[in-house]
């Protein structure tokens, strides 16, 4: 009955990355990133964080836990705290700060995740969706992560608290330089954001490269169960109707500068 989850997978993050992770469901992404900060220990190979095997003899996997920062898949299920400033607390002091660091840590946090002060006394359970989820994304930057992984931190919210949600994570990576991995469903967002994307296909590493080289291979992420953003489905469309665009683009900002463009270049033609 044995079967693997993930199979040859390796790859190298650099520092400051922000990394999009799309694969089919059951394709191993929420199995891979619990690699990543040794919630799960890989039957074999190993975890390297800063050059130091993660599963060495002696390595501090508690520590670890504080600097490569994971946000489970509706991680709102995990709030337990009688309020959520205790519950943001909740890492930092199991990290050995102390109460006093522990809440200025919490209340830091907190607003940098953007959910209003009015809540933060308030019982976790009083909370909407969206509310709950930057709580909990709160409960992890509390403790100062250098690497943040959120498993698909947008699934089951409204559009606008998406965008903020998105927002967030994207000021966290260029002002605080944090290192991400994002696990995302919505190409949308992957292309928006990602630097470099990274495919699972079956517990198999497919494609790790830039969002307009991965897309480019659309039909084969369409085998997959996925897809490349619907915009570029609209620029080969553009492209099949004889319009020499560039159809490796991946976003509507993108889109409308090419789109303009050509509409310039033809304007001046006539
Ligand atoms: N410890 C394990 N050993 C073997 N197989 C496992 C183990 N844990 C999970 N699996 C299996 O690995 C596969 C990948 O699961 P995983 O939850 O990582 O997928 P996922 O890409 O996160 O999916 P989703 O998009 O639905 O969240 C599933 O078929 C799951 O049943
Ligand atoms: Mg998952």
């Amino acid at each position: 009955m044995e079967s693997y989850a993930l199979r040859d997978i390796s790859f190298e993050i650099q520092d400051g990355e922000f990394i999009g992770l799309i694969g089919h469901t059951g394709s191993g992404k929420s199995t891979l990133i619990q690699h990543l900060n040794g919630l799960m220990r890989p039957s074999s190979g190993t975890v390297y964080f800063n050059g130091e095997d993660i599963f060495g003899a002696g390595y501090d996997l508690r520590a670890l836990r504080g600097k490569v920062g994971l946000v489970f898949q509706y991680p709102e299920y995990q709030l337990f705290e009688t309020d959520v400033l205790a519950d943001v607390k909740y890492g930092p002091k199991n990290m050995g700060l102390s109460d006093q660091e522990a809440e200025e840590r919490a209340k830091e946090a907190l607003a940098l995740s953007g959910l209003s002060e009015d809540f933060w006394t308030r019982s976790p359970f009083e909370l909407s969706g969206g509310q709950k989820r930057r709580a909990a994304i709160a409960g992890v930057l509390a403790m100062e992560p250098q690497v943040l992984i959120l498993d698909e931190p947008t699934a089951g919210l409204d559009p606008r608290g998406r965008d903020e949600i998105l927002e967030t994570v994207s000021q966290l990576h260029k002002s605080r330089h944090v290192t991400i991995i994002l696990v995302s469903h919505s190409m949308e967002d992957i292309a928006r954001y990602a630097d470099r994307i990274l495919v699972l296909n079956e517990g198999n590493l497919q494609y790790f490269d830039t969002p307009k080289r991965v897309f480019k291979y659309y039909r084969e992420l369409e085998k997959m169960g996925l897809s490349a953003p619907q915009i570029t489905y609209l620029m080969h469309g553009l492209r099949d109707e004889g319009i020499d665009v560039d159809t490796s683009i991946g976003t509507i900002e993108e889109a409308r500068e090419e789109i303009l463009r050509i509409y310039e270049k033809n304007r001046i033609k006539d």
